[in-house]
Parts: C-alpha cells; structure tokens; sequence
C-alpha cells in the first residue's frame, strides 16, 4: 500500500516547523559560543602581553595557551553538536565524571568572577561521581547556571556538585515569584538588551531533561539555588 504524498498545505506546515526548529538552533548556538569566545579573546589578549614584557614568564603563558586551546576545542565540539545533528542536540551519551566538566565550567568563568569582585567558590563533596551525559553538555548546563548566579550575586557563588547532583548558589536578591514561574520561558529575561537574550535556562533545561535528569530554581533562604539531578551511575563493583 503506498501513502499519499503530504498535501501542500500540509507540506508548508513541515517546513514552517522545519525553520523554526533551525532558527531556535542557531540561537542556542549562538548563545553557547559566546562565552568561550569571549574567554578566548581574553586569553589571547593575555598572551600577547605576555609576549611584551622585558621577562616573559612561560609557565604563565603556556597556562594561558593551555587555556586558549580548551576554549577552541569547546567551540569545535559545540559547532559539532548543533551543526552536525541537523537539530538540537538530544543524546543522552556514556557515563562521565560529572567533576570535570564543571571543573571547566568554573574556569572558564572565573576571571570574570574575578572582574566583578566576587568570590567563587568550587565544592566537589564527592570527584568521582558519574553519571549518563555528554561532557560538552554538563559544562554548557554548569556555565548557564553560573553565568546567571554571577550576574546576580551581591558577593558570592557557590557551586557543589555531590554524587549525581550539581548546585550552583548565590547571595543575589529574591527573584520573586513571578520570575521563578517564567525563567525557563524561551526569550523570558530581566536583563537589559544586549546583557540577556534569554535563552540560558531554556536550553539549560533542554539539555537536562535530554540527559534523563531534572533543573530547578528556588529560593531557599537568603540564596537562589539551581539544583540539577543528573542520572546516577553506580560505580562498578570490584571482581
Ligand atoms: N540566579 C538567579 N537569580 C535571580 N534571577 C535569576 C537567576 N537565574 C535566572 N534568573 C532570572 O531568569 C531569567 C532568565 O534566565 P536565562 O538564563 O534564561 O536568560 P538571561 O540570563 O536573562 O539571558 P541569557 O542567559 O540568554 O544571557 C533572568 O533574566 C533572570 O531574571
Ligand atoms: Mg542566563
């Protein structure tokens, strides 16, 4: 038995659903590449000063080269993971250390900590943790919850990851009730135009659940926590 071919009108409505799918994925892209970009830029910026003083300092400057290579090997694999799917990336992939990626997430964002007079604090209660995710992924989870809590933290940041569970804290103001309805809107934001596009928690949350796991915000306290709950894995008895 053969099927009949869509309808036209049904065939606009594929492709209509087709381009926003698109347009959705390169606005993450977009959103996701901006921060190592601006990492590197810094790196670089860096190095090349580096290079002008009358002593260079080469274990500096190998550190920060170190640096700049991670950022363009991010950039590479998210390139790979929008541009090479055809659509928003959904694989939920091995087992992995959860420790690492948000190890690099803290670095990557740490100078900018730094220029904002914060503190930032990493916990890792237990480094050996794993869970079901894809490494570029976890860190892209930890660099949007942390971006936010910067932005919004008086002094401090804190992030904990314990067994299957990553938590990022700050010390910002309550966000209130109906912004912790809306935050996970796609384009939802209270951050003036060209310092929020609103799509961090959107795709923060994509990338959970397609990882088998769960994101909230709340407040608790005097501190806005974002709680993720990664797949566990348990660690593989001895013979
Ligand atoms: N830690 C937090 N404390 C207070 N408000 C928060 C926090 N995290 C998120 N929000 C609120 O949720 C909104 C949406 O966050 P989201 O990360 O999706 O977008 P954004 O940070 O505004 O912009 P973008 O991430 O695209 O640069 C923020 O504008 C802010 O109002
Ligand atoms: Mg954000």
């Amino acid at each position: 038995m053969t099927r009949a071919p869509p309808a036209p009108r049904d065939l606009h409505l594929l492709e209509t659903g087709r381009l926003a799918e698109l347009g959705m994925q390169s606005a993450e892209l977009v959103h996701e590449l901006r921060q190592p970009v601006f990492a590197s830029v810094g790196l670089a910026q860096l190095a090349r000063a580096e290079l002008d003083r009358p002593a260079v300092d080469l274990e500096r400057l190998r550190g920060q080269l170190d640096g700049l290579v991670q950022q363009l090997d991010l950039m590479h694999a998210l390139l790979g993971r929008y541009g090479g799917a055809g659509r928003r990336p959904s694989t939920v992939g091995g087992p992995v250390l959860l420790a690492p990626p948000v190890t690099a997430a803290v670095q990557m964002l740490d100078p900018r900590a730094r220029s904002a007079g914060l503190s930032l604090v990493l916990e890792l209660v237990d480094g050996q943790s794993q869970v079901l995710g894809e490494v570029v992924a976890i860190q892209q989870v930890a660099a949007n919850l942390l971006q936010n809590a910067l932005d919004a933290a008086r002094s401090r940041v804190r992030v904990r990851v314990e067994g299957a569970v990553l938590r990022v804290l700050d010390d910002g103001p309550d966000p209130g009730p109906d912004v912790l309805g809306r935050l996970f809107e796609p384009f939802f934001t209270t951050k003036p135009p060209g310092k929020g596009t609103g799509l961090g928690l959107a795709v923060t949350r994509h990338l959970v659940e397609a990882h088998g796991g769960s994101l909230r915000l709340e407040r608790l306290g005097d501190s806005t926590v974002a709680t993720v709950q990664f797949q566990a894995v348990s660690p593989r008895k001895g013979p």
